[in-house]
Formats: structure tokens, sequence, C-alpha cells
């Protein structure tokens, strides 16, 4: 792979420092790295391969010379931002939801369709988290036999709201288990030892945002007008999602066909061994890149239907991994 000039936006979060470390791990050759961030950390060094880089001022920099700019700062630094970067000639990966319905805007999970990059305008949107490691198991069986309705819901790891709630979640716990006052914050309620069934802003038709970014998003990267219905949990873990997915396809099928498809899938790991408590649990999928898949099964209640129980680390494979794989499938098809 050659060499490109590479910026990260919002480089100092949760996010932005896996995408640093992504970075680091796949690609042999990296002709500069840039990162960007707000002023409260510009001057601060982060250190890669062997050198300190320094956090420059969003606000006060130029994306010229930049081939690939990847922003994760929030919806909106990416709507004021992302235009200026794609303007100074760089191809965008945005991972915010500020661009991911724009139709002119790919909308990208290189497993399920790279096909949407060929026509891009500079401007690439990494879907959300919970949505990416759904598609990722989902493609592959869809493709075979089309899905009709999915009912998921996720149980979401506190890292997907970004290192303030990791830093909640800790001193909650401490101050429950020292029977100290719970420090309040991030969330409407404390997270620590608690589920909280609220993501993202609450909409008219009755969904928090997180659960009609599911919907949406789904329906653009499958292309279809699969019905989705969504319930997002935030849960006291730290890093990785977890899915209970049920699913409805066209036709009937065999149970072992839906393991041999997800068996032979890209990127998808089955762990599923049910009667040796064997299945995929957040703390064992931690810094993975892969999505893992046990508690398959039928679902009698209705026709064609079976459940899974999906988990992936929502900073990697449902973030930084998932862009980065946008890029490099990119250069490796000379679309960049
Ligand atoms: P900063 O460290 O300067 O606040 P997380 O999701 O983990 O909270 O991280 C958010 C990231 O987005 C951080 O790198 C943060 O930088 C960056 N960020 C937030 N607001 C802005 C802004 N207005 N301009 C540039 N970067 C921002």
């Amino acid at each position: 792979m050659s060499g490109h000039n590479i910026g990260i936006v919002g480089a100092t979060g949760a996010v932005g420092l896996k995408i640093l470390k992504v970075l680091d791990e796949r690609l042999k050759e990296i002709k500069s790295i840039r990162l960007f961030a707000s002023e409260r950390s510009a001057g601060q060094k982060i250190a890669f391969r062997g050198r300190d880089i320094v956090v420059e001022d969003l606000a006060n920099s130029s994306f010229k010379g930049l081939d690939v700019v990847f922003f994760s700062a929030g919806t909106e630094v990416s709507v004021k931002y992302c235009p200026k970067a794609v303007e100074a000639g760089a191809v965008v990966i945005d991972n915010t939801n500020a661009h991911r319905m724009n139709p002119d805007v790919p909308l990208v999970v290189p497993e399920a369709n790279f096909h949407a990059l060929k026509n891009h305008k500079g401007l690439i949107a990494n879907p959300n988290c919970s949505t990416i490691q759904m598609i990722v198991a989902l493609a592959p069986i869809h493709r075979i036999n089309p899905i009709r309705r999915i009912v998921v819901a996720t149980y979401q790891s506190v890292s997907g709201t970004g290192l303030e709630a990791i830093d909640i979640l800790k001193r909650q716990s401490e101050a429950m288990l020292a029977g100290k006052e719970i420090p309040t914050g991030v969330y409407p309620h404390p997270i620590a030892f608690n589920l909280i069934p609220q993501i993202d802003v609450l909409l008219d038709s009755g969904l928090y945002r997180e659960e009609e970014k599911m919907v949406r998003e789904t329906c653009k990267i499958l292309e279809s007008d699969i019905r989705v219905c969504p319930t997002t949990v935030r849960v006291p873990v730290m890093y990785c999602h977890s899915e209970s997915v049920n699913i409805e396809l066209t036709r009937p099928m065999q149970l072992a066909e839906v393991r041999d498809i997800l068996s032979k899938a890209e990127d998808v790991v089955l762990v599923d061994d049910p009667a040796k408590s064997v299945y995929p649990t957040p703390l064992a999928c931690e810094d993975k890149d892969e999505v893992f898949v046990g508690r398959l099964r039928v679902d009698p209640s209705v026709d064609n239907g079976f459940n899974m129980w999906i988990v992936a680390d929502n900073l990697r494979r449902g973030a930084a991994t998932n862009a980065v794989k946008i890029y490099t499938e990119m250069v490796k098809h000379g679309l960049l």
C-alpha cells in the first residue's frame, strides 16, 4: 500500500485513539499523520511509531495536503468541518451521524456493500456501531435468503458514549461499593449496577435516535425495506456491544444452512456451544476486529425465524476498524 497523508479529527477521544491504533496495526507505510482535537487538548502529544505527534486545534488548522481524514469528534464538528476537508481535496471517512442518510454519501460496511463506494464524492459515512456489527453478521444471510424483519435488543457499553462515560461508570461503581454518594453526569440515571433503555434523544416516533439509526441505516446499507424493530439499552459494561437479534427470512431454511453461511462469512466468528456455556461475551471480545455470533437457534414462533446473539468491540469493529477497512479497501481497488 502506498503511503498517504492521514488526518484524524477527534484524535484524543475513545474512537480517535482506536483509529490511530488500528492504522498502526494495519498500514505498513504512512507518509504522515496529523491529529486534530479541540483547543482543550491542542498541544498535547500522542506517541505514534516512536515519535510524538502534537495535537492541533481543529479550529485553527487547515486540511491542505491531506489525502484522507477520519472524523470522530461528534456530529456538529462533522457538519462544519467535513465539507472543508473534502474541499481541500481529502477523502473523508466520517464516523458521526452528520451525513449518513444523505443520498450522495455512501454508508458502508465493506463486507456488505463495498460497491457503494464506487461513486463516492469525497465523503463516506461509517455507520453507527450497533448497526455495523449486526450488518456484518446478517448481510451474508440476507444475500442468500432476504431478511424481511429484524427484532433487535442491544446491550451497549459505555465506551460508545466516549471517555467521559468510561470514567463515570468507574467512579459510580466505586462510590456504590464504598457506600458513598453516587456522582451524577453523562447519563440521566446512574449507569453503575443499572440499565438505561435510552440512547440519544427521543423522536416523535417514540424511538430514541439510536433506534432510528438502526432502522434507517440497515435499510440503506442492505438496499432493502426490511422492517427493523429495535430497543437500544445502555449497560454497565466498559467495552463491546451485545445484541439479541431475531430475524425472519423470506424462504424456509435449515438451521444448519444458516450456521454454514455464518461460519464462512468474512470477519464473523461462530462461538456457539451453549451446552458447554460457550457463547460470546463482551469481556472475551474486547479489542478484537471480528464480529462474534452465538446462541444461534430456530425461532419456532414465526415462519422462517432465527435467533442469535451478536457481540463485537464497538470502538474497534463498530467504529475504527470499519473506518480503516473502508480506507484500505478503497486503496486496494484504486478508489483513492
Ligand atoms: P478534546 O479532547 O479536545 O475534547 P470522546 O467521544 O471520547 O469524548 O472524544 C471526542 C473527541 O472529539 C475528542 O478528541 C475531542 O477533543 C474532540 N472534540 C470535541 N469537540 C470538538 C471540537 N469542537 N473541535 C474539535 N474536536 C472536538
